[in-house]
């Protein structure tokens, strides 16, 4: 089956209005509410899902308090739909519908499949000039104001069991190996040519599951730091950010997110394709971020928040 990417998410939370307003900062654009659900668009036409933390039709959840509940995977086609009916339905929580299919993964995350319902908003990022290609003439770089996410490019879960969660994505749904940490921590992509990771997963020694953050795609570097700066001006707390992640080259910035988890920021992650070599990486504090910026960027000075 040929996968997308990520068609949207869905958290289930207790406190509405705090989320609500987190999602209104983080630059997504409300969309008409449910009758059981309020609902967020990136720009592709992702969709990010609030429902109550005890609605009965979500899966259970995979750790306590408000956490991501459900991903939804796009698919290419038909076909594909066909294909992840035959090669699902055996599995034990397995539901259907005309134009989905839904599984719980073996971490505990639920998933639905459909025929993509995203487009491509046609957004383009600022070229940066390097030594020797400069490609961005008589023009400014810019700064924003703000963010506006283009779409939810990936989500990292921490697993009990790497192995087994591993073996769903890669043997079960054809998800490719980008990059690892050797038996703890594996990057994976939902298509052969496409963004780094569309799926990170993590085992810690605890082996406790949960969500560790939602990482929403900006156009470039500039909206990395234009998004963060304006969510720590409308007081939400920096996780770690602005940085730069060696493994997918990505600038970053993350936030403490009331839905669940973290958010993410970022721009300028590897693309791959067939030729793409994976590497095994070591845990290190380096290996995790090249630099970082611990609390965050002020965002009335636009210095360093001070301790
Ligand atoms: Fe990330």
């Amino acid at each position: 089956m040929r996968f997308t990417g990520i068609d949207g998410v869905t958290f289930g939370v207790a406190d509405f209005p705090e989320c609500e307003r987190f999602l209104d900062d983080w630059g997504l654009a409300r969309a008409a509410d449910e009758a059981d659900a309020k609902v967020w668009t990136t720009l592709d036409g992702g969709e990010v899902r609030l429902r109550p933390i005890d609605a009965d039709d979500l899966p259970p959840p995979f750790e306590d308090g408000p956490t991501l509940r459900q991903v939804v995977w796009g698919l290419a086609d038909e076909a594909s739909l066909a294909e992840a009916r035959g090669t699902l339905r055996e599995r034990p929580d397995f539901r259907e519908g005309d134009d989905w299919v839904s599984v719980t993964d073996p971490n505990g995350m639920g998933l639905r499949l459909q025929v993509s319902r995203r487009h491509d908003p046609q957004i383009g990022g600022s070229p940066t000039n390097t030594a020797g290609n400069m490609v961005r003439i008589d023009e400014r770089s810019p700064v924003y104001e703000r963010a506006h996410p283009i779409s939810i490019g990936h989500v990292v879960f921490f697993t009990a069991d790497i192995e087994a969660t591993l073996a769903f994505y890669t043997d079960v749904l054809g998800f490719r190996v980008s990059d690892s940490y050797p038996k703890a921590g594996y990057f994976l992509r939902c298509k052969a040519e496409g963004g780094h990771h569309n799926l990170f997963l993590l085992q810690t020694p605890d082996k406790k599951r949960g969500l560790n953050h939602v990482a929403f795609t900006v156009r470039d570097i500039h909206e990395v730091f234009g998004g963060g700066v304006h969510m720590s001006g409308k007081g939400w707390p920096t996780q770690i950010g602005p940085g730069r992640h060696p493994i997918s080259s990505a600038y970053f910035w993350y936030f403490h997110n009331p839905c669940g988890g973290l958010a993410e920021y970022y721009a300028n992650e590897d693309y791959c394709t067939d030729a793409w070599q994976p590497k095994e990486w070591q845990r290190s504090t380096a290996n995790f971020a090249e630099w970082a910026v611990a609390g965050g960027i002020d965002g009335e000075t636009r210095r360093q928040k001070a301790k």
